[in-house]
């Protein structure tokens, strides 16, 4: 009965904090992300629950029991988080060799050497592991014995569970967010059919399918009208079908969260990042990217047109520095190592070639992971570079658009989600293209201060106009659910 409903459940791959086993107990960090970072707010209400994956120790008997003992966040109470324990075999096979390795490539049309390339047997055991990965997560939700007001399911790694969910949960409200790009039918058709099918009919158990852009929501109707029985209505934006149940496809672009960001942006943390930040920077103009190493980031393309400027500039020597923030990511998958050790070349490439030009190397990176440092970057760069080769929406511009003090410039690719609302504000690139990307950081660190100034208060308007908070009140209003 809907009366005896209460609070929220979410159900994401990665919890607000890290699990991880370390001399014999588990630790946890706070982890990363713009998926964590707009869902946390709404988690530390005290009747939300989160479930999320954690990969068993070997010896997983004690560690099970201890990781159960301590079911509620140890380093915020106020945050109720269910970790679901994979075996560790389980676990990699779901995350990284299926979510990461396949669907991740896949949805960013990475397809081909140095993404994903083929399905081999190996691939085909390791979709059964995400099909068991998704039924273990169903069934520590049934036996919490949670009846929640509405699930918030999250991402391509938990595309089978609003259908399995749906099953045991018929009358709740389900919605499943994905936060990376959706495919068109051409590419969703490189997967077998039976995969497709466990994907969308996986989805459509949800009375709500988010995406981030229109775009998506479009590839994600399509979909359906090409490999699914049901109908479409256009109209309402629906999928109808054939037992009667009705999905609706809607667009919630991710955004940020202003007033959490301006509040970082005062703490020591921040005053400290930018003291060691001084002599990087030197007297130098700073373009800078924030990332994961990812080869969907595309920061090969990047450092290839940084050197191209250089090049073609050689006026910019020793006045433009590349400070580039790149957090270590995924690093188990040999395809993510690989593109490292590239990209690092590249790196090394230009360093060598203007080191002396520049009076220093002219690329500077930071390979970790520390947010403080990153945002004090943003805030006095002069160009942002997001050239991602797909991105879902990219916050990295949202939050720049923030905390930037001196307006700088941003360069983002016309294939980012973000690429809407940065229009007419940022100069547009296309990911592949070096030539115009290096003409595009040029252009920026030409730019005058008050064009700067113009474009990025454009952007900051329409980023303040839809934070995270919007972000999250729609898809529960959607789901008909107030009062949290
Ligand atoms: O873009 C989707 C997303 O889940 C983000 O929320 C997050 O920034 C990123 O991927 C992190 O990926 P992972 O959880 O694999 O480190």
């Amino acid at each position: 009965m809907t009366s005896s409903r209460t609070g929220i459940v979410i159900v994401a791959n990665r919890g607000p904090n890290d699990f991880v086993w370390q001399d014999g107990a588990w630790v946890t960090r706070t982890a990363t992300g713009g998926l964590v970072s707009m869902l946390t707010p709404l988690a530390r209400r005290s009747n939300v629950g989160w479930f999320c994956c954690v990969s068993e120790p070997p010896d997983a008997t004690l560690a099970r029991s201890g990781l159960f003992t301590t079911a509620a966040d140890q380093t915020d109470p106020r945050l109720h988080v269910l970790p679901v324990p994979l075996p560790a075999d389980t676990y990699h096979a779901y995350y990284g060799q299926i979510s990461n390795e396949v669907l991740w490539m896949l949805q960013h049309r990475m397809i081909g050497a140095g993404g994903f390339e083929y399905l081999d047997s190996a691939r085909h055991q390791a979709w059964g592991r995400y099909l068991e990965a998704n039924a273990r997560l169903a069934a520590a939700v049934v036996r919490s014995g949670r009846q929640p007001m509405a699930f918030l399911v999250q991402d391509y790694h938990l595309y089978p569970l609003p259908g399995l969910l749906r099953g045991a949960f018929p009358e709740t409200p389900i919605l499943h967010f994905t936060h990376i790009p959706f495919p068109d039918p051409p590419v969703l058709r490189l997967i077998p059919d039976s995969w497709r099918q466990t994907i969308l009919r996986g989805m459509l158990g949800a009375d709500v399918v988010g995406l981030q852009t229109r775009m998506d929501v479009r590839n994600f109707l399509s979909c359906c009208a090409e490999f699914l029985d049901v109908h479409i209505d256009a109209d309402s934006g629906s999928v109808l079908m054939a037992d009667g149940r009705r999905s609706f496809v809607r667009d919630y672009p991710a955004s940020v969260e202003p007033r959490s960001l301006r509040r970082i942006m005062h703490t020591a943390e921040v005053s400290a990042a930018h003291a060691r930040l001084a002599a990087d920077r030197g007297e130098a103009m700073t373009i800078i990217r924030v990332d994961r190493l990812d080869p969907s980031k595309n920061q090969q393309v990047g450092f290839l047109a940084f050197s191209r400027l250089l090049e073609m500039r050689p006026d910019l020597c020793g006045r433009v520095r590349f400070l580039a923030f790149m957090v270590p990511s995924r690093t188990d998958l040999s395809v993510y190592r690989a593109y490292r050790d590239t990209v690092y070349r590249t790196i090394d490439d230009t360093n060598a070639r203007f080191g002396e030009a520049c009076g220093g190397p002219p690329i500077r990176v930071f390979y970790t992971n520390d947010r403080e440092q990153a945002l004090a970057a943003m805030e006095r760069c002069r160009v942002l570079l997001v050239n991602s080769l797909q991105d879902g929406m990219n916050l990295v511009a949202k939050e720049w658009a923030v905390v930037a003090e001196t307006p700088g410039v941003l360069i983002v690719s016309e294939t980012a989600g973000v690429s809407a609302d940065a229009a007419e504000c940022a100069l547009l690139i296309s990911p592949l293209d070096v030539e115009g990307t290096a003409r595009a950081m040029a252009d920026a660190l030409d730019m005058p201060p008050a064009e700067q100034r113009e474009r990025h208060a454009r952007f900051l308007g329409r980023v303040l106009r839809w934070s995270a908070r919007d972000w999250i009140n729609a898809q529960l209003a959607d789901l008909g659910v107030e009062n949290v």
